[in-house]
């Protein structure tokens, strides 16, 4: 076990107390310029929704009670595929504990974990510009490395988009209470 400023850092399962402070550090740490993935982003239904449905897949690092990092994933089975993989989907350390060996130290605890529930194969992602995370995937044996690339189509000028805004923009104008003469009249006259 690595030692940070002579103290060890320990893994564990994820409980339900964590949840606060995994959310906390995930907002601190996956920046809007540095999400780790286009199709996913971080909110608090994130952390929730993989404790509930995969809570085996889930682990803190701490130390002295304080969230040091946490590394969160899935299984996934694909259809028509004997293979089960294991998904590692959020990885985070907090600044004060980087480079002490913590992410290399989740990232054994949700592989053994991963191994244990039948998984053939392991995947990770992360934004092509971080260098950092890529590195660390290198250097914890994520070796098949394939590009993927992600295209984005402007929806706003579809005239399905403009026709649904026309709508609801009507549908509020209708909602708005009409206060007419008549209206003022009867408020005043009882
Ligand atoms: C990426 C991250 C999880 C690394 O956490 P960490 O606990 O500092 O990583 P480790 O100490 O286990 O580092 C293991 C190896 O990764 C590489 N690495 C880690 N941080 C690095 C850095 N700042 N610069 C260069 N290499 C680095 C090194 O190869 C390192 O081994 P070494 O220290 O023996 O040279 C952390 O920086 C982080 O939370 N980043 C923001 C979120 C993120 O990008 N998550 C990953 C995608 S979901």
């Amino acid at each position: 076990m690595k030692k940070l400023n002579g103290k060890s850092v320990d893994v564990r399962e994820m409980v339900l107390e964590d949840l606060a402070a995994v959310y906390a550090l995930g907002e601190a740490v996956f920046t809007a310029d540095k999400w780790p993935s286009l199709y996913r982003t971080w909110d608090e239904y994130e952390p929730v929704s993989l404790f509930l449905s995969d809570g085996q897949f889930c682990f803190v690092a701490e130390r002295d009670g304080r969230l040091a990092g946490f590394a969160l994933g899935s299984l996934i089975d694909k259809r028509n595929s004997a293979w089960s993989y294991g998904y590692l989907t959020w990885l985070a350390v907090d600044p004060g504990f980087k480079r002490g060996g913590v992410a290399t130290r989740l990232i054994a605890a949700i592989t053994d974990a991963f191994i244990d529930a039948g998984a053939r194969m392991m995947i990770a992602d992360t934004d092509a510009d971080n260098a950092v995370a890529i590195r660390l995937f290198h250097k914890n044996g994520f070796l098949r490395e394939e590009r993927h690339v992600y295209l984005s189509k402007n929806l706003v000028q579809h005239p399905r988009y403009r026709g649904l805004r026309k709508k609801k923009e009507k549908d509020k104008e209708k909602e708005k209470p009409k206060v007419g003469l008549r209206g003022a009249r009867s408020k005043k006259k009882p």
